[in-house]
């Protein structure tokens, strides 16, 4: 695997590094920048070398147009706020203002193109037009590095195209979350637990199918719990249920017993009236749930409960939060999980935290980088990992290597 070394002297060389920068927003305000902060050692590193660093990046989903509320001008400021240099920022990814940019860079210095996904190139399905915007974008550099972890599962053409046209190397963070979710699938040490939480159960089926044959125990929270509740015959009142995962959800429950997984479900549940955090709320038991009553939260119960199935792991893996933590009253549940993975970190477990949502949310509720094993700055790129897919921004560097 090609690493930044072997792109030999970057001096005077104007590298293309894809990060992942795509940091929850609120107006312009960024609301957690650790995405930015992971992109930092790669970059500083390549700036240090003397190469010119040219960063590019998406935010959000634009259509593949130009849409003001995605800018990626806040980012700039806060990169370089990071950095203590100024970042030129290219107001588009690949035009006039993007050369000029480019052309006005001295060595060392940094630049952030606008973003990626204004272009309908970077996300279209069609090869031809990826391409040509993969061409476009290689014409800004001399090299291109791929350090966007959270992006490697997209077959774009800024993380797999452009890989196959520049001089292309893997980035310090791709290789490190790599490394850190190798240690997850092969041969992790036991017991090996797993916490999912989120709002969907559609979207971790991949995931969950494949650690009904790796992990130890499955611990469910979150919005998609509820379709396992439901599978199981309970009642869910207005709780998030997506009927047509019930038999999915029953053949898993069913494939747990058997191969003997524990699958560790909630047995009290916060149930309120509505969707907000001043609407009437009380701890139910998870098979008692009323008619009128949605669960935003795992109860007091289930979270000593979760922290105990925890406690004597050597490896966890946690995506998604237990509950609709953005509001106090149905934040417990998520503190309590997190607060067992600090201290399974202390007692020497290797404990990961997947995902953009979840990695907010654990800063959001005051808990630093440094009390996890690892943060990862990728959702659904880890989950995809875990699914054992192969991921296309990790496969184009295998497949050079075999050309
Ligand atoms: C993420 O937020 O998980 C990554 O930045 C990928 O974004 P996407 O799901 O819009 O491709």
């Amino acid at each position: 695997m090609k690493t930044t070394a072997d792109l030999g002297d970057v001096r005077g060389k104007r590298v293309l590094v894809r990060s992942d920068l795509n940091v929850p927003l609120d107006g312009e305000t960024i609301t957690d920048d650790g995405r930015i902060r992971a992109s930092l050692p790669t970059i500083s590193a390549l700036a240090d070398a003397g190469a010119r660093v040219v960063v590019c990046a998406h935010l959000g989903r634009p259509k593949g147009a130009p849409d003001p509320q995605y800018s990626l001008a806040p980012v700039a400021s806060r990169l370089g706020e990071l950095l203590g240099a100024p970042v030129a920022f290219a107001t588009d990814t690949v035009g006039e203002s993007a050369r000029a940019v480019v052309d006005g860079l001295a060595d060392g210095q940094v630049a952030l193109l606008e973003n990626l996904r204004f272009n309908a190139g970077e996300t279209s399905k069609d090869e031809a037009e990826r391409g040509a915007f993969a061409d476009e974008l290689a014409a800004l550099a001399d090299a291109y590095v791929s350090d966007g972890f959270g992006v490697v599962h997209r077959a774009q053409a800024s993380v797999y195209d452009i890989a196959t046209r520049l001089p292309a190397a893997m980035g310090g963070l791709v290789r490190a979350e790599v490394d850190v979710l190798q240690r997850l699938t092969r041969d992790p040490e036991r017991p090996y637990a797993v916490v999912l939480g989120g709002a969907k159960v559609s979207d971790k089926l991949g995931v969950i199918d494949n650690l009904l044959g790796t992990a130890d125990r499955l611990l469910i929270g979150g919005g998609m719990v509820f379709t396992f509740l439901k599978a199981q015959g309970h009642e869910v009142g207005t709780s998030l249920l997506e009927q047509d995962q019930l038999a999915t959800v029953s053949e898993y429950l069913e494939r747990a017993q058997r191969d003997g997984v524990e699958i560790v479900l909630p047995t009290d549940v916060v149930a309120a009236t509505a969707f907000s955090a001043d609407a009437d709320h009380e701890v139910v038991a998870a098979d008692a749930i009323p008619a009128d009553r949605m669960g935003l939260d795992i109860g007091p119960e289930s979270a000593r409960l979760f922290a105990d199935k925890l406690a004597d792991c050597r490896t966890v893996f946690w995506n998604g939060p237990m509950g609709a933590f953005e509001m106090a009253p149905y934040a417990a549940g998520t503190e309590a999980v997190a607060r067992a993975l600090v201290e399974a970190t202390k007692g020497g477990a290797l404990t990961v935290v997947g995902g953009g949502d979840s990695a907010a949310a654990v800063r959001q509720l005051g808990f630093a980088d440094e009390d996890f094993g690892h943060i990862s700055t990728g959702g659904g790129a880890s989950l995809e990992y875990l699914e054992g897919k192969s991921l296309p921004g990790i496969a184009v560097f295998d497949q050079a290597q075999e050309g």
